[in-house]
């Protein structure tokens, strides 16, 4: 044991690994996910295909056919390559590796996504969170600070925010990138941009330091893993050399080159999950007990009287969300919903309301 606790980093120890709970029975609103699976004939075609996949060797480590897919589908600019990632997960990783220098720092408007603060604590980076303000709109002028005091090596952006669902806009963003400039990269996670009104991927050209990243997890896709950035190639060059060279496997790549000619199930599932967003905010907005946050994804963050009574009451309905409540002082008794189909987004709308009675 005193051995563990010698060899093992002191800010590792510190850790609790991440949870996930066990959603076994449970309408499952807390991660997310895409509630439309594929038709029937799809799948049939994708099994075929996988079934050719020669499982035996390795991927082809340059992905050049899948990245040449990606860029294209994604609106990726001419002349921009991407780096994959195994989820955005692993490119946040891989981020905090190749800045990892003796008093770097990371910065992020908090409360965000929590893997940026645990990477760059894995890499032996400082996080810095700049708080937002009550409303859960960035504060500009805070972040600003921030960074001529920081200097940090990195700025994420997710845009949508997680777990808060608001959306930045363009104009504050390019004042971030502006302030970063000769500081550090400013990476805009666009993780739920198939429900955003916008996106920095095409503006990537304008900017040095700027690295726009997105995942096809929120898309309908997380089982298979797969995120991908974009920066300037001068950059993007040295950020690949910290990429494990087989980090994709096979039958996600092979799974995602025929996807990938489907994009528009994809987008027409994304369309109808907005629609829903809209129909859940509006009912959601009529039950006074609760506060609704403006979301631009695909999940709603409400605040309730009390988050951890409430959560364990639409555990008992079989609805499972996610309790945000002590993730931040901003947050607290805020509990975060994804947006499902109509049929489960009922199923929690009614499990609510009897849980406030
Ligand atoms: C803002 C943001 N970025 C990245 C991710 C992780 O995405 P992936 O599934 O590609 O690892 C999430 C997941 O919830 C997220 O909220």
């Amino acid at each position: 044991m005193s051995l563990i606790k010698n060899i093992i980093r002191p800010e590792i120890l510190a850790q609790s690994s991440y949870h996930v709970p066990d959603a076994a029975n449970m309408v499952k609103l807390d991660a997310m996910e895409n509630p439309y699976g594929l038709p029937d004939a799809i799948k049939a075609k994708l099994g075929a295909h996988l079934s050719e996949v020669a499982l035996n060797r390795y991927p082809i480590p340059s992905y050049r056919v899948l990245k040449q897919k990606i860029c294209q589908q994604f609106g990726v600019p001419t002349g921009f390559d991407v780096i994959l990632g195994n989820g955005s997960d692993e490119l946040i990783s891989m981020l905090s590796v190749a800045c990892a220098k003796p008093g770097a720092k990371v910065l992020a408007p908090v409360p965000t996504f929590v893997m940026y603060a645990i990477s760059a604590q894995l890499a032996g980076v400082e996080f810095v969170g700049v708080p937002l303000q009550a409303d859960l709109t960035l504060d500009l002028p805070a972040m600003l600070v921030a960074i001529k005091q920081h200097r940090p090596a990195l700025l994420y952006l997710a845009n949508p925010n997680n777990p808060t669902g608001t959306w930045f806009d363009d104009a504050q963003i390019i004042q971030i990138i502006h302030a970063m400039a000769e500081i550090g990269l400013v990476v805009v996670d666009e993780a739920y941009q198939p429900f955003a009104p916008g996106s920095m991927m095409s503006r990537l050209p304008e900017f040095e330091n700027l690295i726009v990243m997105r995942t096809v997890s929120k898309l309908g896709l997380a089982g298979l893993r797969l995120g991908y950035m974009s920066a300037a190639p001068a950059l993007l060059a040295e950020i690949e050399k910290v990429r494990p060279p087989y980090n994709v496997n096979v039958l996600t790549v092979a799974a995602l080159e025929f996807l990938l000619d489907h994009m528009s199930l994809f987008n027409e599932q994304a369309e109808q999950i907005c629609k829903q967003r809209s129909v859940l905010i509006s009912t959601l907005q009529k039950l006074h007990q609760i506060h609704v946050f403006p979301s631009q994804a695909n999940f709603v963050l409400i605040r309730v009287s009390n988050s951890e009574q409430i959560f364990n009451k639409l555990l008992e309905h079989k609805i499972l969300v996610k309790n945000v409540g002590k993730m931040h002082q901003l947050l607290v008794d805020c509990l975060r919903v994804t947006v499902s189909t109509p049929a489960e987004n009922q199923l929690f709308m009614d499990a609510l309301i009897a849980t406030l009675k």
